[in-house]
């Protein structure tokens, strides 16, 4: 068997060993959103250490377990603490949980993150829809054996983000008054934040948002099939937009301050998705 699936089917069976909670929705968490998994009806959790070939996240602030239970009466499992590849990790340990997730029985994927506004236009603490990615300067996480089980060779990504579900959000957030933004994720490898000439290439790709996560998840989502949406918390201007130095604290700062508008969101959609 392939190696990957192998390790897949190992870290399920030490979930199952702990809760036979089936999920329908799955949800991960970025910068300043991990506690919406502390307010909702906790049926189980499971620290990721606990969880045999598990890759563990390093950064503060990120805790490292998953939460099942019911959001807004959704069955869920979130993933609260995200891992990233700027942690050394290799791609396919990357996206990992989200193949879990959705070996569990989740048929769809919430993404969520800190990006910074590359699209002139952004100010920080906006909120924007994920039309679309680019993943073009990460390695590919599909890269290696085909996982069969999961999915094709070569895969069609010509709507990562689904329609379906990007109209329900752009419904929920009109409902709660809440400017949505939409645009293309670029992500990149971090863990620097880029230079102002990899904004402007960025921004002449076609991107409207840059970060370190979310695009390889997606795009390991959709190889075995989920359904996928996302959603970027712009935390900051992106390099060379503003003056002054780019750091954590900035980012974070947005992301708490915009967090309780940026959880009723995802309860708003998790209940209609
Ligand atoms: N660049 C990359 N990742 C980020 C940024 C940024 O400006 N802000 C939040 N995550």
């Amino acid at each position: 068997m392939n190696e990957v699936y192998e390790k897949l089917i190992t870290c399920r069976e030490s979930v199952m060993a702990k809760t036979d909670f089936c999920p329908e929705v799955a949800l991960i968490l970025g910068s300043g959103l991990g506690n919406l998994a502390d307010e909702i009806q906790i049926v189980q959790t499971v620290d990721y250490s606990e969880i045999e070939g598990f890759p563990v996240s390093t950064v503060a602030g990120h805790k490292g377990r998953f939460v099942f239970g019911y959001m807004e009466e959704v069955p869920v499992v979130i993933m609260q603490g995200r891992v990233h590849y700027y942690e050394g990790y290799p791609m396919k340990d990357v996206v990992l949980p989200t193949r879990l997730m959705g070996m569990l029985g989740a048929k769809k994927l919430i993404l969520t993150n800190a990006a910074g506004g590359i699209n002139t236009t952004y100010q920080p603490g906006d909120f924007m829809l994920i039309t679309d990615h680019i993943t073009t300067a990460i390695p590919s996480p599909l890269i290696g054996e085909n996982i069969e089980e999961l999915g094709v060779r070569f895969p069609d990504m010509s709507e990562v983000y689904s329609v379906r579900m990007r109209g329900i959000i752009k419904e929920e957030a009109k409902k709660l008054s809440i400017l949505l933004r939409e645009g293309v994720y670029v992500q990149l490898t971090g863990p620097a934040y880029e230079t102002p000439a990899e904004i402007r290439m960025c921004r002449s790709w076609g991107g409207d948002a840059v970060g370190m996560s979310t695009a390889c998840e997606a795009m390991a989502a959709r190889h075995m099939g989920m359904e996928v949406c996302g959603i970027s918390c712009i935390t900051n201007l992106a390099a060379g937009m503003a003056s002054g130095k780019l750091d954590h604290k900035e980012v974070q700062e947005t992301a708490d301050r915009v967090a309780e508008q940026f959880k009723k969101l995802i309860r708003a959609i998790v209940r209609r998705l």
